[in-house]
């Protein structure tokens, strides 16, 4: 049989995993979400949803891959041949195919303000000629579109160049980099006027907004920020050296993933508080805040010129995790060359991108359920999807899976030692369905 390829060392495949995790989900959306939600109401439901939830359904993922060295459909196809549970997997191809269209056209505005960056031309006068500019710039017809275009296009290539040279490569040098300018955007947001407020609103949890809603957005969030409940880890697991540590590696990538979460909370609330913009806004959140820190600062262009790029960088390394769950699938299962499902998933993808970004513009008045395309798509995949794939993931190596066969590999055949295995089984079968079900159960109304 045929080798597979592998991550080439440690680092690099921990720095892989958290280059999938570490993306606009952390600087965008996560902000986007707590300002939505009431803030440090939903950043305490968050950090129990990733540190718990996240990281036993990232477990049982990296075992799937693991143990199959398959892709996500072929993972449930060798652990439970002849079952329907290869509809797990399907769920997984689909939602990251969907995310992959929304996906795109936020990563294309990164581009955008990169390429304004460094020409100057990122200066307002106020907060509301920023949210202006940022408007009239998604909404138009084509500049966009271009940039969904580009980013599709790079993404394509960095899969085709494969696991070791394209993915592991690009994630080992700019994570890190990403790591430090955050640290100084925080310093430097820090010693804005009136930053206190926004700590505030950030960290103090006033319990009376948690309801089913935030706790969903919560759980749809995390398994969103750390790349869970679709299979995702289960294609990069398949990748990894049978002598990985899989448990240290999920407890480093969750870790990491949520530390910069929290930097990017750090960084945008209390320029929110300090600019007066109001921090429900919902996706525009971190393009208007951003900016307007960066003028602010001296060498205020270069610095949100190297800012943006980092920011699409980490774009790139989730989005070709993404593309990387529909491409191993096609190639793995229908036995197409790499190169031709790399093409279908990056010419799918580039359609509806194209949809979601017009959804700012032309087409804003297409409404499905109240929601514009792009809206609904980011709320079916992170609301549903994620949970409701993560919660059959569970009862699957839960119920389904010998426990000795999970133990060897969570063990590396008894080599190394998981002295949480036994709390692990009992989250994964019984605490992670019976919350996730419950959040879902009650926010669709059924109790
Ligand atoms: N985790 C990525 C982020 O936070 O930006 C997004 C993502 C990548 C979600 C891969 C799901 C996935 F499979």
């Amino acid at each position: 049989m045929k080798q597979r390829a592998t991550f080439n060392s440690k680092l690099g495949l921990i720095m892989a995993s958290v280059g999938s995790a570490v993306g606009l989900g952390n600087i965008w959306r996560f902000p986007c979400e707590a300002g939505e939600h009431g803030g440090g109401a939903f950043l305490i439901v968050y950090v129990f949803c990733v540190m718990i939830l996240g990281m036993v359904v990232m477990l049982a993922e990296f075992f799937l891959g693991r143990a199959s060295q398959q892709d996500s459909v072929g993972a449930f196809k060798i652990l439970a041949p002849r079952s329907m549970w290869k509809i797990l997997g399907y769920n997984g191809v689909i939602a990251a195919f969907l995310i992959f269209g929304f996906y795109s056209v936020v990563s294309g505005w990164t581009l955008e303000y990169m390429y304004q960056s460094i020409t100057g031309n990122l200066n307002a006068n106020s907060v509301e000629e920023f949210t202006e500019n940022f408007g009239s710039f998604t909404s138009d017809m084509f500049r966009p579109i271009l940039w969904v275009l580009v980013f599709t296009l790079i993404t394509h290539f960095v899969v085709l160049s494969g696991v070791k040279k394209g993915i592991e490569r690009a994630s080992k040098i700019m994570m890190p980099m990403l790591f430090v300018i955050l640290i100084i955007l925080c310093i430097r947001s820090l010693m804005l006027p009136n930053s206190l407020a926004g700590l505030k609103f950030f960290f103090n949890p006033d319990f009376s907004k948690i309801t089913s809603g935030v706790v969903l957005s919560a759980l749809g969030q995390a398994f969103f920020s750390v790349s869970v409940g679709m299979g995702c880890m289960i294609t990069y697991a398949s990748y990894f050296h049978k002598s990985i540590n899989m448990p240290n590696t999920a407890v480093s990538v969750v870790t990491i993933d949520t530390l910069v979460a929290i930097l990017a909370g750090v960084i945008i609330f209390p320029a929110v508080t300090s600019f007066g913009i109001s921090p429900s806004q919902g996706p525009t959140l971190v393009f208007v805040t951003l900016p307007n820190i960066f003028q602010q600062m001296p060498f205020g262009s270069l610095w949100s010129f190297i800012f943006f790029v980092l920011l699409a960088i980490a774009a790139l390394t989730s989005i070709i995790s993404l593309h990387e769950v529909a491409t191993a699938y096609l190639h793995e299962q229908h036995r197409m060359s790499r190169f031709k499902a790399a093409t279908i998933v990056s010419s799918g993808g580039f359609v509806l991108g194209v949809i979601c970004s017009l959804s700012f513009g032309v087409l804003s008045h297409v409404k499905i359920l109240g929601l514009t395309v792009f809206d609904l798509l980011d709320f079916v995949t992170a609301n549903l999807m994620l949970p409701i794939g993560g919660m059959f993931i569970c009862i699957f190596v839960g119920w389904r899976v010998n426990k000795k066969v999970l133990k060897a590999e969570l063990t590396n055949n008894g080599t190394l030692k998981f002295r949480l295995f036994s709390v692990f089984v009992f989250l994964v079968k019984y605490v992670a369905p019976i919350i996730i079900a419950l959040v879902c159960i009650k926010q669709l109304g059924l109790f």
